[in-house]
């Protein structure tokens, strides 16, 4: 018996010396000391011992089983504090290392043309506004001389919120509001989102419009000519010509509509241009005195030019941008080449 007893301690105490992390100590543990382990079968085997070797052998065995538990706690306490320390080490962060350096978003495209086009036209001393997208039918059509069921309403397929307010289907309904609220000389464009029910590769029911109004005394065609030109070249190229068609808007008269020339070809006629070698742009003309009147400015007095066009339609002759669709996709893929 005492034997077994040397040989279980020894080969305990030895694994125990052995162990090299907490989970194998928790193993020997259940070995020696769990309900079916070694040391416990022991304890009840004392029933057989004879009754006059019980005290010393209880002793012994009580002893051991010290001795094994101490062991135990002992390497239990070593082994934790490594695992804690090696824990630790592992989770360590040096802060005073360089980052990793962050990656950077880019601006939208049409961001990037519109804060392009507000820069070309502050250099020429127009000022910036903003204005309602939800907007009342006075100023989106009824001052802009687009009265209640006249059929002019029918160029523009309007999303009618009730029957006086609007999505705004046009950036020149802020044309009637500066009209109203500000006295001439008036230099002002208008970047805003406008809304059509209108849906194909070159529409989108949502999209962005550019507008611009000057008033003053002696406002001609020549000065919409020159600002429209100085602007096509700055946007676009320095040989880019520009031109201009009779048109028709409410709001005009005379109206036009304006051409470039084509800027992937210059001129020479490709697939962007179907082989004219101009791409039509915006809508412009002198405001119409009608306009003026009923904005209350006195047309004997003022004269002004108003022009109007799509941010999305510069972008996308600007950029080679096939669909319209793909400024409002918000695909990253799309997006990372304007940076
Ligand atoms: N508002 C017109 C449209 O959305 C564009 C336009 C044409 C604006 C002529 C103007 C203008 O200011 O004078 O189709």
């Amino acid at each position: 018996m005492k034997e077994k007893l040397d040989g279980i301690r020894l080969a305990a105490l030895g694994m125990i010396e052995e162990a090299r992390d907490t989970s194998r100590l928790n193993d020997i543990r259940v070995k020696y000391l769990g309900k079916s382990g070694e040391i416990s079968a022991i304890m009840r085997d004392m029933a057989n011992v004879p009754k006059e070797d019980r005290p010393a052998m209880g002793k012994l065995v009580n002893e051991m089983r010290g001795e094994v538990e101490n062991a135990l706690l002992l390497k239990t306490k070593t082994l934790s504090r490594l695992e804690e320390e090696r824990k630790l080490k592992a989770e360590e962060i040096d802060v005073t290392l360089p980052s990793g350096g962050k990656k950077l978003g880019t601006l939208h495209p049409l961001t990037l043309i519109k804060k392009e086009l507000i820069e070309i036209f502050a250099g020429m001393g127009f000022s910036v506004d903003e204005g309602p997208e939800i907007e009342s039918d006075l100023f989106n059509f009824q001052l802009l001389n687009i009265p209640k069921d006249h059929p002019s309403r029918d160029m523009q397929d309007t999303f009618y919120v009730n029957d006086n307010i609007v999505l705004r289907t046009q950036t020149s309904a802020m044309q009637a509001r500066i009209m109203t609220t500000t006295k001439p000389p008036i230099r002002v464009v208008v970047p805003g989102k406008v809304y059509r029910s209108d849906d194909d590769a070159s529409h989108s029911p949502i999209f962005n419009q550019f507008e611009g109004l000057a008033i003053d005394k002696h406002i001609t065609m020549g000065d919409l000519q020159g600002c429209l030109q100085t602007f096509a070249q700055k946007i676009f190229s320095k040989d880019t010509k520009v031109r201009l068609r009779p048109s028709y808007f409410p709001f005009t008269e005379p109206s036009v509509e304006v051409d470039v020339t084509c800027s992937m070809c210059h001129g020479k006629g490709c697939r962007v241009c179907k082989g004219t070698g101009w791409v039509e742009i915006l809508g412009a003309g002198i405001v119409n005195p009608a306009v003026l009147d009923m904005c209350g400015i006195d047309s004997s007095i003022y004269s002004g030019f108003a022009f109007g066009f799509g941010i999305d339609r510069i972008a996308m002759i600007k950029y080679g941008i096939p669909n319209i669709k793909l400024l409002y996709e918000n695909d990253v893929r799309f997006l990372k080449q304007f940076n």
